[in-house]
């Protein structure tokens, strides 16, 4: 048994319909991964890809769900603990509530960690992913809370030794205090290198970006995210 990790936020929102909870219980089981073994990316799924990304907190999985469509020669692992948005993805790879198969012209190449991320880092071999993304993580912006925020040493740790060198790690948030603990985290990192040094590209979402929920919200309110794009050495 690997050691519990103290989650802070939220696991369940309000009831999930019973078709979302159809598709947790017909479709969930053929899509997770099984924290408790040790493994390389490319025999999580039934056919090899060329590429691999992971995706931490994928709220309601618009942004993996669009992504894994687009490109279907590459692999994605999207980690969520929120039950509701693990429901939501399922429901965006099914095509529709309740289903018990991908959708029409769906390729099979996305697999899902249905729990705190950091309790599966540990399970992938070393230099298997080609990018990261950390959209709109929860920013616990109190200064006595900056422990649980996702960017801090441990967790840097771990992707360092996951990715692939010249890999991509993406980090979008609309929360300046977590954008600027990011940097002053990531600059004191020798593994990785800010790859935009124009304080304009900050504000540029990357290319082939797809907008997630959060972003969405944000936009809405007027406020503008920021995009930090670091390469792995
Ligand atoms: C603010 S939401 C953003 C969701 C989505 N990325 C978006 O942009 O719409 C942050 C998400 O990260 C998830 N999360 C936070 N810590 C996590 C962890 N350690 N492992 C997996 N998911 C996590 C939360 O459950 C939540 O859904």
């Amino acid at each position: 048994m690997k050691e519990r990790i103290k989650f802070y936020g939220r696991k369940k929102g309000k009831k999930l319909k019973e078709n979302r909870e159809k598709l947790l219980l017909n479709f969930l089981d053929k899509v997770k991964l099984d924290p408790e073994k040790s493994f390389e990316v490319t025999d999580i799924f039934s056919q090899s890809f060329d590429k691999h990304v992971l995706e931490i907190g994928f709220g309601g999985g618009e942004h993996i769900a669009a992504q894994s469509l687009k490109n279907q020669d590459t692999g994605y692992i999207g980690a969520e603990v929120f039950i509701n948005g693990i429901a939501s993805l399922l429901a965006h790879l099914t095509g529709h509530e309740g289903g018990e198969a991908l959708a029409d012209g769906r390729v099979d190449n996305v697999r899902i960690f249905n729990d705190d991320v950091r309790l599966i880092l540990p399970s992938f071999k070393n230099n298997c992913f080609d990018k990261v993304y950390l959209l709109f993580p929860d920013p616990w912006p109190k200064t006595r809370h900056k422990a649980r925020r996702f960017v801090n040493h441990p967790q840097l740790d771990e992707l360092s030794r996951i990715m692939k060198s010249g890999g991509e790690f993406i980090v979008a948030s609309d929360d300046m205090t977590y954008i600027r603990w990011a940097l002053f985290v990531m600059s004191e990192r020798k593994d990785f290198d800010i790859i935009w040094t124009k304080s304009e590209e900050y504000f540029t979402q990357p290319n082939g970006w797809e907008q997630t929920r959060y972003e969405t919200k944000a936009l809405n309110q007027e406020k503008k995210p920021v995009y930090l794009v670091f390469r792995k050495k």
